[in-house]
């Protein structure tokens, strides 16, 4: 199976982002053909600062080297160093209905955050997506919830291009991650979301940070260590992160600590989490120096991408006219 998507190079990686969504692409990249790029373009729809960009998506490709994207199993690169992505898009352009755009909730959502900047970037944006996975023939598209809208649409566009134009592109279809849903250690009812830092734990994240963040995380009332989400979200929450990162069952945990109090609880998950997201703080303390490596590995990408993207550009120029 092909399988692409698409990174935004902004925020710092959540254990959020790895448990539910991350480690299931770094599974796949074993199995099927694995396509991940920065959308660097896409990142030009909401205010943003240009002499930051570069930076950001350096940033952006060392956490998710270190968080397990292998170069050597997955094509991986930044979308604007092929240009057949913003080909493809104008041609995309033409196939999807003005109002198709206008009822996309994330269109809405950022009209209104960015009432200042309402740009027509903002409302082509998942055409500009639909030419990220149509260019690869793609099949599958591991997203979030909030993105499968744009997916859908994608597979309009692949319909229309091929009535219009003859066979050419398989309709993409999103994988939702099966992973856990991890949240905010301050409210343990709300999603962990950099959206509120407060409540993350990054994947990066220095161990005396890792102590203060689960030791000051909100807990219940009553003191048994017991999973029960409704009752007890905040103990119930770090028993899943605890489960999903040592990899044992959520009954085993609870008679682990069967008698024992919070504190005891925390300081061992505390322990454990430091331990196992040490290996990705190596990786990325690691890659952080090494720019010229990192560019190497990108620009190694953007090339295996170029070729399919060549082959890609050349048929449906052809079908449509242009050549
Ligand atoms: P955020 O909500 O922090 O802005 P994104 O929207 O960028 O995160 O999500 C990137 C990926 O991480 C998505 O596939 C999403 O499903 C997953 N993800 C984000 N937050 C969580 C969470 N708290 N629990 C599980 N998966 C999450
Ligand atoms: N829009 C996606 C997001 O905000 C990022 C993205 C861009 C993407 N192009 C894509 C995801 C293609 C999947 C496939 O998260």
């Amino acid at each position: 199976m092909k399988i692409v998507s698409g990174i935004q190079p902004t925020g710092q990686l959540h254990i959020g982002n790895y448990l539910g969504a991350i480690k299931q692409w770094i599974e796949f990249q074993d199995k099927e053909d694995c396509i991940f790029f920065i959308a660097d373009l896409h990142s030009l729809t909401i205010p943003y600062d240009p002499a930051a960009l570069q930076n950001s998506v350096l940033e952006t490709a060392i956490a998710y080297l270190a968080a397990g994207i292998n170069p050597s199993k997955s094509i991986f690169f930044a979308q604007s160093k092929v240009k057949e992505h913003t080909e493809l898009a104008w041609i995309l352009n033409t196939l999807c209905p003005l109002g198709d755009l206008e009822r996309m909730t994330q269109f809405k959502e950022k009209s209104k955050q960015f009432r200042k900047n309402i740009n027509a970037g903002l409302l082509t944006y998942p055409i500009l997506q639909a030419a990220d996975i149509l260019l690869y023939k793609s099949e599958a598209v591991p997203v979030g919830k909030d993105q499968v809208q744009h997916i859908e649409l994608a597979r309009e566009i692949a319909r229309k291009f091929n009535q219009k134009y003859g066979d050419t592109f398989p309709e993409p279809k999103p994988i939702l991650s099966e992973g856990a849903k991890i949240m905010s250690l301050k409210d343990p009812k709300k999603k962990m979301s950099k959206s509120t830092p407060e409540g993350c734990l990054f994947l990066f994240d220095e161990p005396g940070d890792i102590k203060n963040k689960i030791m000051s995380a909100v807990t219940d009332t009553g003191k048994q260590i017991k999973y029960a989400p409704k009752t007890k979200p905040g103990i119930s929450n770090l028993i899943n992160i605890y489960s999903l990162i040592s990899k044992k069952p959520i009954k085993e945990i609870e008679s682990q600590f069967k008698g024992l109090g919070y504190a005891q609880f925390k300081n061992s998950l505390t322990e454990l989490l430091i331990q196992s997201l040490e290996p990705f703080r190596r990786k990325r303390r690691e890659l952080l120096p090494r720019k010229i490596y990192i560019d190497e590995i990108l620009k190694m990408g953007a090339s295996k991408a170029k070729t399919i993207a060549d082959s890609t550009m050349q048929e449906a120029n052809k079908k449509a006219g242009l050549l």
